[in-house]
C-alpha cells in the first residue's frame, strides 16, 4: 500500500468526505488541505478569495502541497483545483499515489446545487448560481479541468450508490495500482 495517497478532482466529489473513511480503513491520518488553509489564512477560503484574490489563495496552496509530501502513512484531500497547478501536479505525483474521484456533471450539479462557499460558483452579484447558470459554470470548469485530472495515477468513477461501496472500489483501485507492473 502507497503511503500517501492524494485524493484530487472537482469540488463536490466527496474527496473530504471519501477521504476520511479511507484513512480510517486504512489506519492511515487524513489532512484536509482546505481545512488547513482556512486555519492558517485566518478567514473562510471563499473570503479570501474576494479579498486577496485567486491568486493569492494557489500562492498559499502551493506552499502547503510543498510541505506535504514529506507525510507517511496519509491520506490528503486536494482543493479541486490544487492539481491543476504544473508544480503541485509534479510534487503530487512524483511523491505519493494520486488519485482522481470521477463524478458526471449531472451528479456534480446535484451535489453543488446546495453549496454556499465555494467561489468560483459564484456569480458576479457574489451568490452561488443556481439552474442552468450553474450548469454551464460546472460543465465548462469541468472541461477545461479533465485533462489535468485524468494524469491522476488511479481514476475511480463515483456513482450514487452507497459510499462504503466508493470506498471498497477505492480501495481495490489502489491496491491493483499497486500490483501493476512497472
Ligand atoms: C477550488 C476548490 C475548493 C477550494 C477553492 C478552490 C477549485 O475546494 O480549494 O474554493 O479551484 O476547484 P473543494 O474542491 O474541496 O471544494
Amino acid at each position: 500500500m502507497p503511503t500517501l495517497i492524494y485524493l484530487i478532482g472537482f469540488m463536490g466529489s466527496g474527496k473530504s468526505t471519501l477521504g476520511h473513511i479511507l484513512a480510517n480503513v486504512l489506519g492511515f491520518d487524513f489532512v484536509d488541505l482546505d481545512d488547513v488553509l482556512e486555519e492558517r489564512l485566518g478567514r473562510p477560503i471563499w473570503e479570501y478569495f474576494q479579498v486577496e484574490g485567486e491568486e493569492a489563495f494557489r500562492k498559499a496552496e502551493h506552499a502547503l502541497v510543498e510541505e506535504t509530501i514529506v507525510l507517511k502513512n496519509t491520506v490528503v484531500a486536494a482543493g479541486g483545483g490544487a492539481f491543476l497547478v504544473d508544480a503541485n501536479r509534479d510534487l503530487m505525483r512524483e511523491n505519493g499515489l494520486t488519485v482522481y474521484l470521477r463524478l458526471s456533471v449531472s451528479l456534480l450539479v446535484t451535489r453543488l446545487s446546495s453549496s454556499r462557499h465555494r467561489p468560483l460558483l459564484f456569480g458576479d452579484d457574489g451568490v452561488t448560481l443556481s439552474g442552468e447558470a450553474l450548469r454551464e459554470r460546472i460543465e465548462r470548469l469541468l472541461a477545461e479541468r479533465t485533462p489535468y485530472y485524468e494524469e491522476a495515477d488511479v481514476i475511480v468513477d463515483i456513482d450514487t450508490g452507497p459510499i462504503g461501496s466508493a470506498v471498497d472500489r477505492l480501495e481495490a483501485e489502489i491496491q491493483a495500482w499497486e500490483k501493476k507492473p512497472g
